[in-house]
C-alpha cells in the first residue's frame, strides 16, 4: 500500500493573517496541492486563529474533492466552529494558546473523560476522529478504547533529534504503535516535522497509511511552487517504500 500525503496549509493562511489580506490564498494552494497529488489536506483551526479562519473551513471543505481534515482542540468552541464544516475528518490535538505549536500529542490516558464526550459529539454528526498522541502503547489502546476511528502519530520528538543522532528508538517506537494501533483497527496516520530529509524512514513504516506534512512543503512551496514541492514529497515517500 502506498503511504498518501496529507498535505497542511496552515502556513499559508499564516502568511496571508501577517497583512490580514487575502494573499496568499489557502484555498488556492490546497487545489493546487490537491491537483498535485496529495491524498487530503489538513487545517488546524485554532481557538486564537493565528492562521486558518472559519470561511477557510467553509470554503475547503465546499471546493476539495479529497477528504478534509481539521485539526482543533477538544473544547466546546472548537466544536461549535467544526461541526458545521463537517470535516471528513477532526483530528483532536492538544492545544495552548502560549506556544504556535503545543510539542507533545494528547495525553488521552490523562483526559479520557473529557475526550469521551467530544469524540461522541462528533460521531453522531458522521464526523470521523483522529487523536493525534505521543507513540506511546498506553496511549494508542486508550484511543481504541475511546472508539475513536483513527490514530496520528507525533514525529515531532523523531524530527527534532539533531542532525546524524541515532534515529533507531525514536522510529521503534513509531514502528510499535502503529502495528498496534492498526491491531486494535485503528487507520493510522503520522506527522509533525516531516522534511525532504526525514520523511523516508517514517514513509517506510507499513501500518503508515499517510503522513501529514506542512511547513516543509509550504516552505519549499515558496521557493519552487505547490506543485512541485507536493510532487517532490511524494517522491521521497514513494522512495522510503521502495
Ligand atoms: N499533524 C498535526 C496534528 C498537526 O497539527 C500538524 C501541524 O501543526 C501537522 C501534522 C504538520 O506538521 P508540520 O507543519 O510540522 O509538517
Amino acid at each position: 500500500m502506498t503511504t498518501r500525503l496529507g498535505v497542511n496549509i496552515d502556513h499559508v493562511a499564516t502568511l496571508r493573517q501577517v497583512r490580514q489580506g487575502h494573499d496568499p490564498e489557502p484555498i488556492a494552494a490546497a487545489l493546487i496541492a490537491q491537483s498535485a497529488g496529495a491524498s487530503g489536506i489538513m487545517a488546524h483551526l485554532r481557538a486564537d486563529r493565528q492562521h486558518i479562519q472559519d470561511r477557510d473551513a467553509r470554503l475547503l471543505k465546499e471546493v476539495l474533492s479529497v477528504p478534509l481534515n481539521v485539526a482543533c482542540a477538544a473544547s466546546p468552541d472548537a466544536m461549535e466552529s467544526v461541526i458545521p464544516v463537517k470535516p471528513h475528518w477532526v483530528t483532536l490535538v492538544p492545544e495552548n494558546r502560549d506556544e504556535l505549536i503545543a510539542p507533545g500529542g494528547l495525553d488521552v490516558v490523562f483526559l479520557q473523560a473529557h475526550l469521551r464526550q467530544f469524540i461522541r459529539e462528533l460521531h453522531t454528526t458522521d464526523i470521523r476522529v483522529c487523536l493525534f498522541i505521543d507513540p506511546q502503547t498506553e496511549q494508542v489502546k486508550m484511543v481504541s478504547r475511546l472508539e475513536a476511528d483513527a490514530v496520528e502519530l507525533n514525529t515531532g520528538h523523531y524530527s527534532n533529534l539533531p542532525e546524524g543522532a541515532d534515529a533507531t528508538q525514536e522510529l521503534d517506537r513509531l514502528r510499535e504503535s502503529s502495528k498496534l494501533a492498526s491491531r486494535l483497527g485503528l487507520r493510522v496516520s503520522a506527522g509533525r516535522g516531516l522534511t525532504l530529509r526525514n520523511a523516508a524512514p517514517v514513509a517506510a513504516l507499513p501500518e503508515i497509511d499517510e503522513l501529514n506534512i506542512g511547513h516543509s512543503i509550504v516552505a519549499r512551496a515558496m521557493l519552487i511552487g505547490m506543485e512541485r514541492a507536493v510532487q517532490e514529497m511524494l517522491g521521497v515517500i514513494r522512495e522510503g517504500q521502495a
